[in-house]
């Protein structure tokens, strides 16, 4: 199906509303919501259909994998970003020289926390900082990594302020000091095109709530074989084991493929409309999706020009994506008038978040602008 208006009337949000946050959750389609209603009547009629929710769980592997354009055995079935970073860090060795995390401004909470819990194993945390346009400059990188750092952390596109890191220039950087490099692709996977083939990170990681139209509850973590296969998880579970069925209590025998990064019981309510969600983003395929999408968020930033907005996100041809981040004096009491006027946004620091995607069309832009302008006092 194709993008805009095209698919518009899978997703009965838009009959009422104007909807603008998928950076914090995309919206509801009938497919999804079909999905979600099959998990229950398939426990209704057939309890425990463990077969075919370990089959789901491959099918989320799978789409996963043709998203980021990678092989499913590369790729771990997650529960959360927080999962798979989780095992991720336990699996390095942070006690002796090379003990450093480097962390971009940008980071989602959960990689930041990650970073700092490991401080108890002997990590130290360096913050790389943003300048004033919003951008993090690649030299501020280069002046954080050095001999000493194990892991980069460079989100694709912050949650914050919308803003691309380029990843594959500071995965140069961290591969020439010998770091592994991690991009957080959660604000990006679905919206965006990537390709792990190009993209330069050694983990790649995001989930199904937002851009990829499903529900909480599922993730993934695409990680390079050539170092996938040297890692050791010790944050682990059955679900990771070379045998799952085995049910042995006798050793840690992790799987040989990147499975060794999944964890317990799969996230089975959340794997159907998980796989639904994905299901449409391939069908409407992700190329045409961002091609749409820049094209609506260049609608927006010219109007938000003309009303004389400051925006937050930075401007430069690679700087941005789907989130726009707009400076307000009381970006709730935005939030809520916009809500007045039935148009879904949302807030971080002291900006309004406006997310677009592959359903929002220009009149959905222009609904936007005209309600900014009618509350242009809460604009700084
Ligand atoms: C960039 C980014 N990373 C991670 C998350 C979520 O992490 P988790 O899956 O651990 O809840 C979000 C949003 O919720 C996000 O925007």
């Amino acid at each position: 199906m194709s993008v805009g208006q095209a698919i518009r009337a899978e997703f009965p949000i838009f009959e009422h509303t104007v909807y603008a946050n998928s950076c914090s959750q995309g919206a509801l389609s009938n497919r999804v919501r079909a999905a979600a209603e099959e998990w229950l009547e398939g426990w209704d009629e057939n309890g425990a259909e463990w077969d075919y929710w370990v089959e789901r769980n491959e099918a989320a592997r799978s789409a996963f994998a043709a998203l980021v354009h990678a092989d499913p055995d590369d790729v771990a079935v997650t529960t959360s970003v927080s999962q798979g970073v989780s095992a991720l860090v336990s699996a390095l060795d942070l006690s002796g020289e090379r003990n450093r995390i480097v962390i971009s401004e940008y980071e989602f909470p959960t990689v930041g926390q990650i970073a700092h819990a490991q401080e108890l194993r002997g990590a130290e945390v360096v913050q790389v900082t943003s300048d004033a346009g919003g951008r993090i400059p690649l030299e501020r990188f280069a002046e954080a990594i050095d001999e000493r750092t194990a892991l980069v952390c460079c989100t694709a596109v912050s949650f914050r302020s919308g803003h691309r890191n380029d990843v594959a220039a500071i995965a140069e950087l961290g591969h020439a000091r010998g770091a592994v490099v991690l991009a957080d692709s959660y604000q990006a996977v679905g919206a965006l095109e990537l390709d792990v083939r190009t993209l330069g990170a050694d983990v790649v990681t995001g989930g199904t709530v937002k851009y990829l139209l499903g529900s909480a509850g599922l993730g993934f973590m695409w990680v390079r074989r050539s170092l996938g296969s040297t890692l050791l998880p010790t944050q682990t579970g059955w679900f990771a084991d070379e045998d799952i069925f085995a049910m042995s209590i006798a050793d840690y025998s992790p799987h040989a493929s990147a499975r060794r990064f999944d964890s317990g019981t799969p996230p089975v309510p959340s794997l159907y409309p998980g796989v639904a969600g994905m299901e449409l983003i391939a069908e409407a395929r992700v190329p045409e999706i961002e091609a749409h999408v820049r094209g609506l968020v260049d609608r927006l930033l010219a109007g938000l020009d003309e009303l004389g907005a400051t925006v937050a996100t930075a401007r430069g041809e690679g700087d941005y994506g789907p989130l726009v981040c707009v400076v307000a004096t009381d970006p709730n009491r935005l939030v809520e008038a916009l809500a007045g006027e039935r148009i879904v946004t949302s807030t971080r620091d002291a900006n309004l978040r406006i997310s677009l995607h592959l359903y929002n069309v220009e009149d959905d832009v222009d609904r936007i602008l005209a309600a900014l302008r009618k509350h242009s006092q809460l604009l700084a």
